[in-house]
């Protein structure tokens, strides 16, 4: 799956080192549940690789820009009655922040979620600190649909969590 310079494919067991070294950094990790530990260590990338090879239909996904592995993004299904919707999750490597990455990679995955998987409502939840991911939703089309006050714990503290989602079109 591509969008210009950007492209979604099945990982490798040879991402293994290169996530490690992407996933192994503070500023990636305070943005996300502590499931994504930190320290990041390389056992902890191969567990995520290996445990991406066995999904079938295939959910996460490395994220190629120019031909190199940059990231990741994923969805995961809602259960019981929430089985219509999906949360989308996403990093990339400092490095490669801020050149419109992240923004192609939602825009193909989100596209992708409704067109091949037939879900409902694409959701998720960004610490209120972390204001490049909300831009990222927006300028996926992605609307802020309340504020969870005080629902997070993370570097110590207390923070607010802004909900976004996104309806399929064939829903509305
Ligand atoms: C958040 C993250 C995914 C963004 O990825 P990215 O590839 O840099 O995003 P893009 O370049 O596509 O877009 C970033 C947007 O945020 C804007 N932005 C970046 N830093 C910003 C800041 N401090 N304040 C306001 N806007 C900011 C950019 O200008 C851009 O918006 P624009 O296209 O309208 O100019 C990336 O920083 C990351 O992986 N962070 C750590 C993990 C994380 O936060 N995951 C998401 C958890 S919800």
């Amino acid at each position: 799956m591509k969008l210009e310079n950007v492209r979604l494919r099945k990982f490798r067991i040879s991402d293994i080192s290169k996530l490690y070294e992407l996933a192994n950094n503070e500023k990636v990790s305070e943005n996300l549940r502590d499931a994504f530990p930190n320290p990041y260590t390389l056992k902890d990338a191969e567990a995520f690789i290996k445990n991406c090879l066995k999904q079938d239909p295939v959910l996460t996904f490395a994220i190629e820009y120019s031909e190199e592995y940059v990231g990741n993004i994923g969805l995961i299904p809602g259960q019981d009655v929430y089985r219509g919707s999906a949360e989308i999750g996403y990093f990339i490597g400092e490095q490669y922040w801020n050149k419109g990455i992240t923004t192609k990679a939602v825009r193909i995955l989100t596209d992708y979620g409704f067109s091949e998987l037939d879900i409902v409502r694409i959701h998720t939840g960004i610490f209120e600190y972390n204001t490049a991911s909300m831009k990222v939703l927006e300028n996926c089309g992605y609307s802020k649909d309340c504020i969870f006050k005080k629902s997070v714990f993370k570097k110590g503290r207390i923070w607010d969590e802004h909900r976004y989602s996104i309806i399929n079109p064939k829903y509305e």
